[in-house]
């Protein structure tokens, strides 16, 4: 099968290549998936999983993306739920071989059925930025209706779901960002902008939530924005600052069935929009994983045309 693979860390994206690799086995309680379109995080070739093994053993060369949609082609012994011809979407395991590729072996429970009105490439945009949304409001953030929500980053793959999930949810939502970012974040439903390169992230006063994918500086300061009881989400790795009087939490996402079937019904009825950019085949993956200009939403790579 075609796949991209990385060798070098210090390389980069740049030093991604697209070889061929032989095909996937499944094992116990895995599919194996013929991937149709692929996510990517820009910052996974810094994560440790990307490089080595559970034992911290070097895994190279290894298939980066982590995010796919797909058809089920093969089960593994035992596996049970899901079948050959299905439809997919899902979220693979940190340490395994990924989704920048024709197929991939992934465990059945971090797959959850996509159905046929929703488009493989829209599936493969969900999957991290959906389900990081998800737990960071609902889960670590303690979420309630009428709470107000600072979102960091609102333009972006996971600020964007968060800002419409916590809107839907009944938050007064104010979004952060570049500049050229106001029109989007507030398209998104945010009821606010804050222009982290121009305006004083001080003045939007107290919140109850921040949801922060920025961190550093604009972390540390957003933790004396926290009213007393809320709390602060981070998904950039521990608060530098915590808030006086409330919570500061980091984390990272977790596959969850269940919740991806919430996210896709919300993209299936509406409710949700996700924030796509460039789509390109897995042949020009490499240079579209490279952009020379700023990104504009999230690329996906469609494996199968
Ligand atoms: N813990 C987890 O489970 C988890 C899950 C998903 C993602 N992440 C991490 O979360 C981060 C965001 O991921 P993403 O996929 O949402 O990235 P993304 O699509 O690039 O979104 C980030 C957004 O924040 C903006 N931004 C970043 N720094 C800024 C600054 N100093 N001032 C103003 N705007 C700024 C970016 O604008 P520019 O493009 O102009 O910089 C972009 O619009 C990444 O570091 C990723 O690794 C963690």
């Amino acid at each position: 099968m075609k796949a991209i693979v990385v060798t070098d860390q210090a390389a980069g994206t740049a030093g991604m290549t697209l070889v061929e690799r032989p095909e996937p086995q499944a094992a116990i309680n895995d599919v194996v998936v013929q991937v149709h379109a692929s996510g990517f995080v820009p910052t996974e070739l810094a994560w440790p999983s990307t490089w080595t093994d559970r034992l911290d053993r070097d895994r190279t060369p290894s298939i980066p993306g982590h995010e796919l949609a797909g058809v089920v082609t093969a089960l593994g012994y035992g596996t049970t739920g899901l079948s050959v011809g299905q439809r997919v979407v899902g979220l693979a395991d940190w340490y395994r071989d990924g989704t920048l590729a024709e197929y991939v072996a992934i465990e059945a429970r971090n797959l959850a059925p996509l159905p046929g009105d929703v488009d493989f490439t829209v599936g493969a945009s969900l999957p991290i930025s959906g389900l990081t949304a998800w737990q960071g409001l609902f889960e670590h953030g303690r979420f309630q209706a009428g709470q107000s929500v600072l979102v960091h980053g609102a333009a972006g793959a996971v600020g964007s779901m968060v800002t419409q999930l916590a809107r839907e949810a009944g938050a007064y939502v104010i979004g952060t960002g570049r500049a050229a970012d106001r029109q989007t974040v507030l398209d998104f439903g945010a009821k606010e902008f804050v222009d982290l390169d121009n305006d004083a992230l001080e003045d939007v006063g107290g919140v109850d939530l921040v949801f922060d994918v920025i961190g550093g500086d604009i972390g540390k300061r957003s933790a004396g924005l926290i009213r007393a009881g809320g709390t602060l989400v981070s998904i950039v790795g521990p608060a530098e600052a915590r808030p006086a009087d409330g919570l500061a939490v980091d984390f990272v996402v977790e596959s969850d069935r269940a919740q991806l079937s919430e996210i896709v019904q919300r993209v299936r009825d509406g409710r949700l929009r996700t924030n796509i950019g460039n789509v390109s085949p897995l042949e020009d993956a490499v240079a579209a994983l490279n952009p020379t200009e700023r990104r504009k939403g999230k690329t996906i790579i469609r494996v199968r045309p």
